[in-house]
């Protein structure tokens, strides 16, 4: 069965959101709160250790009805059962979608292609679970007896970003390893890495899903030199204490000198970007033990739990998406930020920013048309306070509508509950003060106590007003554990199915990276060649630049 395949713009939901949205354009969060003194506790959702507030939106219980009517005129609850049970909902690739199965129990069947899929996953979990312990009780050891002390992951984009973003914001849960990411092609970067270390002691995870794509090949065969001049008396062989991989294309690993045994499989239903929970996440379980990976996983499953048994009024993924889609495409909104208070997740919003902007970057149907309304938003966003004091201004006073997600802790994780306090208080103050702004009034009141006089109050007043009204959803959650971590990266994961459905596009594809990766390939052989024709003047104007200083 393939997923539906509805343009929500001809919903009836579409339609009537359109009227209601010219009723409340230009209503102010304030007088909703005012006219519903129980608004709060009506657009609060618990669960679990998650305190979800979405009452500071500029939306009503009318526009959430309608967007819920919206996600059933798409049959949304068709595409999650279809999502979970194995269908092929990457049609344009002919694929599975099934990160969910990696984090499901051990007694759970899901099908690909009429395989059961579960027990592979659980013997590829038993062999990160035996190499971490290896690694972390010195058993295994490098080329000259001594147990390991560095780990570096040789991967881009979601080889990348989901195993970096996690190993920081689990720091606190980390073991003696040093662990270390190689993403960019750029030269510097690598050697800025592999100049402080030891290869004698240090592992490489090689972390590509196709084991084709050039940042990572170059990386790993720059390592690869790097480590074998190092290690004088140079043994090919030591290369297999030293290098694992993670891939599907194990022959291609191999080829790269991989040991197949140091080979760890992961499978083509699996995304890049969906896939930190499968062996792309073996630096996050020697990071943090197979336990706490373990735990990351728990989490994730609860969630999936949870998004494919809820009702949609009280489904958190399902929630924020909509709201999502109500900013996005009435509001016309072109932005989303993720701001964590906590500096542990100082890499989520990039993380998102990749799982999000690649998924639901797409400009195509999935009936094959071209889409006239809007689809994936831009993903941004750094952690608070730091933030508060870079780009806030822009939310508070700008010109732009910009929805804003806040996510913090209650406890901090080393107890500093003076810290933790002023944290929490900015934290909340700043959806307070995006809610409220600051009216006329009140800054003439603050001016007239400063004993200025009236020609320069009336100067600086229009300044320092504040219009407020600025929607945030605000994300407490009791305390950052793995468990927790996996709860939010899957609660977000399903925002983004979510909003892909209601789209109608394919969520679940990349080809607009293709032509950038096609084209480099082909300036680098002119480059070699020095000879360049076929392309416009200003391309050509750079490569003659460039060549010329090289
Ligand atoms: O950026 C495109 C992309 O295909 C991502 O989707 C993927 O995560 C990344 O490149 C790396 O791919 P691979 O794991 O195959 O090296």
């Amino acid at each position: 069965m393939s997923l539906p395949k509805i343009d929500p713009t001809s919903t009836n939901a579409w339609k009537k959101l359109q009227e209601h949205f010219q009723s409340m354009k230009q209503v102010h969060m304030k007088n909703l709160f005012a006219q519903d003194p129980n608004r709060a506790n009506k657009l609060t959702l618990e669960w679990e250790d998650f305190y979800v507030d979405f009452s500071k939106n500029r939306l009503s219980e009318e526009t959430l009805s309608l967007l819920f009517q919206l996600a059933k005129e798409v049959n949304l609850e068709v595409a999650i059962k279809s999502y979970f049970s194995g269908e092929k909902i990457n049609e344009t690739e002919n694929r599975a979608v099934l990160h969910t199965a990696l984090r499901t129990k051990k007694n759970d069947s899901i099908s690909v292609d009429n395989e059961d899929v579960v027990p592979e996953v659980f013997e590829v979990k038993k062999q990160i679970e035996v190499f971490t312990n290896q690694i972390l009780n010195g058993s295994r050891k490098g080329y000259t007896g001594k147990p390991f002390t560095d780990i570096v992951n040789i991967g881009i984009g979601g080889s990348d970003l989901g195993p970096s973003m996690v190993v920081s914001s689990l720091e606190f849960y980390k073991n003696h390893l040093n662990t270390h990411f190689v993403s960019n092609i750029d030269g510097d970067h690598v050697n800025e890495v592999i100049k402080k270390l030891n290869p004698e002691t240090t592992l490489f995870v090689v972390v590509s899903k196709t084991f084709s794509t050039q940042e990572t090949l170059t990386n790993a065969q720059t390592i690869k030199e790097w480590f074998l001049s190092k290690n004088f008396g140079t043994k090919q062989q030591d290369i297999s204490k030293h290098f694992v991989a993670v891939s599907t294309n194990i022959k291609k690993a191999k080829h790269f000198g991989i040991n197949q045994d140091n080979i760890f499989p992961i499978w083509n239903w699996v995304g890049g970007r969906y896939s930190l929970w499968s062996a792309v996440g073996l630096s996050i379980s020697l990071s943090i033990g197979f336990e706490n990976f373990s735990k990351l996983l728990l989490g994730a499953n609860k969630m999936d739990t949870h998004f494919k048994t809820e009702s949609f009024d009280k489904n958190l993924p399902v929630i924020l998406a909509l709201i999502g889609v109500w900013y996005n495409n009435f509001f016309k909104t072109e932005t989303e930020v993720i701001v964590p208070y906590s500096q542990y997740l100082n890499k989520f919003s990039a993380y998102l920013q990749q799982s999000s902007m690649e998924s639901n970057g797409k400009s195509v149907d999935r009936n094959g048309k071209a889409i006239t309304y809007q689809t994936g938003s831009v993903i941004w966003g750094q952690p608070g306070t730091n933030s508060q004091h870079a780009f806030f201004q822009l939310i508070h006073q700008g010109t732009k509508l910009i929805p804003a997600d806040f996510i913090g802790f209650s406890k901090s994780l080393h107890g500093n509950k003076e810290h933790q306090d002023k944290l929490i208080s900015n934290f909340i103050a700043q959806t307070e003060a995006l809610l409220s702004g600051k009216t006329k009034e009140v800054v003439l009141k603050e001016l007239q106590k400063q004993n200025l006089s009236t020609e320069e109050i009336n100067r600086i007043l229009p300044y320092k007003v504040f219009d407020g009204n600025k929607p945030t959803n605000s994300i407490f959650i009791n305390k950052l554990t793995p468990e927790s971590l996996g709860k939010l990266i899957a609660l977000y994961e399903h925002k983004i199915f979510v909003q892909g459905i209601i789209w109608n596009i394919y969520s679940f594809d990349q080809f607009g990276v293709e032509l950038g990766k096609q084209l480099a390939g082909n300036i680098l052989e002119k480059m070699k060649k020095n000879s360049f024709n076929n392309h416009d003047a200003s391309t050509l104007n750079l490569l003659h630049y460039y060549k010329n200083l090289t």
